[in-house]
């Protein structure tokens, strides 16, 4: 099981106009336990599930009374079969508000679960789900692979908070990458060990090995979450050993910065600009670095600073490098 054939897998999954993979209860309560606060009064919008498949609506229901929830809503893309996977094969969707618990058995039983016709499909950008999204505070989902740019911009562009799912590669792209910038959009707590595993109807897309015949979920790397709800994390320092000597780090042939292969290898004592991995991203606090850019081969304009020689990307000895994060430390020891 390769991380080269995972990546592939993943690349399938951004590419697949299905985007078929639901998550696992055991992940969303994983994430979901550092955001408790933020729900209070809150209304949550689920606009990438099934009400009556989805684990998202599972533990937002399951949990309103504790959680103190205002209400909950769903939509359902395309779909009013009762299977447990999603053929997409109906125009019309459904969608459904659920106000809590009525009876007093705090367990959200169906008479309580009002299922209700769209007119259209669903899709998150439609009229009606926008009119949907206007009503919520909070969105919570695993949304399209295929669709995450548009849909990230959607929720930034609406001013909603968000805790959702999504590809760690998406730091590069550009849109992404300036929301990360602004301070608009940032990483969670992610997936035990960095994996995600999730259920899927089209195992055979999946390499042996990667689709998992027993538990029936495949694996995917380089997954997080992605929220704008303030979580402890983003105010945790990451804890750095490391004093600069210039002869351990090369510096980029065209950028005014050093190259830092490991993010344990930060300097602790440098104040210049940094070329640092990308999974820093999940470690990165505002209040201890600054972003400056994004330099990678395939990605022109975002450096943040001058390239010497014109050129994007990170350069050492002519040779090009792995993407980076650009950054500077905030409070460097002297
Ligand atoms: C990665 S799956 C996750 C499903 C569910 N949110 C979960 O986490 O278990 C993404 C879901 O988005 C749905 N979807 C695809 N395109 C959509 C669109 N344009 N609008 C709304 N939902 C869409 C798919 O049918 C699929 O069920």
């Amino acid at each position: 099981m390769t991380t080269k054939v995972q990546n592939k897998n993943l690349g399938k999954a951004r590419n697949s106009k299905k985007d078929e993979f639901y998550t696992q209860l055991s992940d969303i309560e994983r994430e979901l336990k550092h955001y408790k606060n933020h729900f209070k009064g809150k209304v949550v919008y689920c606009n990438c599930d099934d009400p009556r498949i989805s684990n998202f609506f599972h533990y937002f229901s399951y949990n309103f009374e504790k959680l103190g929830l205002k209400k909950i809503i769903t939509t359902c893309y395309k779909n009013q079969n009762m299977d447990l996977f999603s053929q997409n094969d109906s125009e019309q969707a459904v969608y459904l508000e659920y106000d809590g618990d009525r009876n007093g058995n705090s367990v959200p039983d169906p008479k309580e679960i009002g299922i209700k016709p769209l007119k259209g499909d669903g899709d998150f950008r439609s009229k009606e789900s926008i009119e949907l999204l206007e009503k919520a505070d909070v969105v919570v989902t695993n949304p399209p692979f295929s669709l995450f740019r548009e849909y990230v911009a959607q929720l930034i562009d609406h001013e909603k908070k968000f805790v959702i799912i999504g590809s760690l590669s998406a730091i590069t792209y550009k849109d992404i990458f300036k929301f990360i910038q602004e301070n608009k959009l940032w990483v969670g707590y992610g997936f035990t060990g960095g994996n995600a595993f999730f259920e899927t109807p089209h195992p055979r897309e999946f390499a042996k090995g990667v689709y998992n015949e027993e538990t029936g979920l495949v694996k995917f790397r380089n997954v997080s979450w992605y929220t704008n709800l303030d979580i402890a994390k983003r105010h945790e320092d990451l804890i750095l050993y490391k004093n600069y000597e210039p002869k351990e780090y090369s510096k980029y042939d065209n950028y005014d910065a050093i190259n830092v292969d490991k993010l344990k290898d930060i300097p602790m004592d440098y104040d210049g600009v940094m070329g640092v991995p990308i999974t820093f991203m999940d470690k990165y606090n505002p209040e201890q670095f600054e972003i400056i850019g994004l330099i990678a081969g395939n990605i022109k304009g975002m450096a943040g600073i001058k390239s010497s020689s014109g050129k994007d990307g990170p350069y050492i000895n002519g040779k090009l490098k792995y993407g980076r994060i650009l950054v500077r430390n905030r409070k460097p020891l002297r």
